[in-house]
């Protein structure tokens, strides 16, 4: 499931110029972001750390199709959160139901690296069985 969410404000990013690299912990999968990877969102918001693990096969739980209505999407962006966007309103509300919420919290759905540097997110102990890589 995924679409839009006509309740919520599209959130306002920059799409990253040059290829850069998220890490996704525990299990240690870095996956470059190309432009190729940037004409249209699988699912989330485009450019989104959820549409990124999507398109290279991870599996991050998203309940409501990644449209800022639930916090299952819920990860922790251990480095690199100054070059993502900076959440709104409707996303801090949601994450607010979020459990193991910490300063670091975002939901994949809407937190979109500028790509001015690497990342690394951490998917929540809740979630880590449901990552897997897809051949
Ligand atoms: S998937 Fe529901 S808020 Fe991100």
């Amino acid at each position: 499931m995924s679409g839009i969410n006509p309740y919520i404000e599209t959130p306002e990013a920059i799409l990253p110029q040059s290829n850069y690299k998220i890490r996704f912990l525990p299990e240690n999968v870095t996956v470059e972001v190309g432009h190729d990877q940037l004409i249209e969102a699988s699912e989330g918001q485009l450019g989104s750390i959820l549409d990124i693990a999507e398109k290279n096969g991870l599996n991050i739980d998203h309940s409501c199709g990644g449209v800022c209505a639930c916090s299952t999407c819920h990860v922790i962006v251990r480095e690199g959160l100054e070059s993502c966007n900076e959440a709104s309103e409707d996303e801090d509300d949601m994450l607010e139901l979020a459990p193991g919420l910490c300063l670091e919290s975002r939901l994949a759905c809407q937190c979109i690296p500028d790509g001015t540097q690497d990342i690394v997110v951490e998917i929540p102990g809740w979630n880590r069985n449901l990552v897997k890589e897809v051949h």
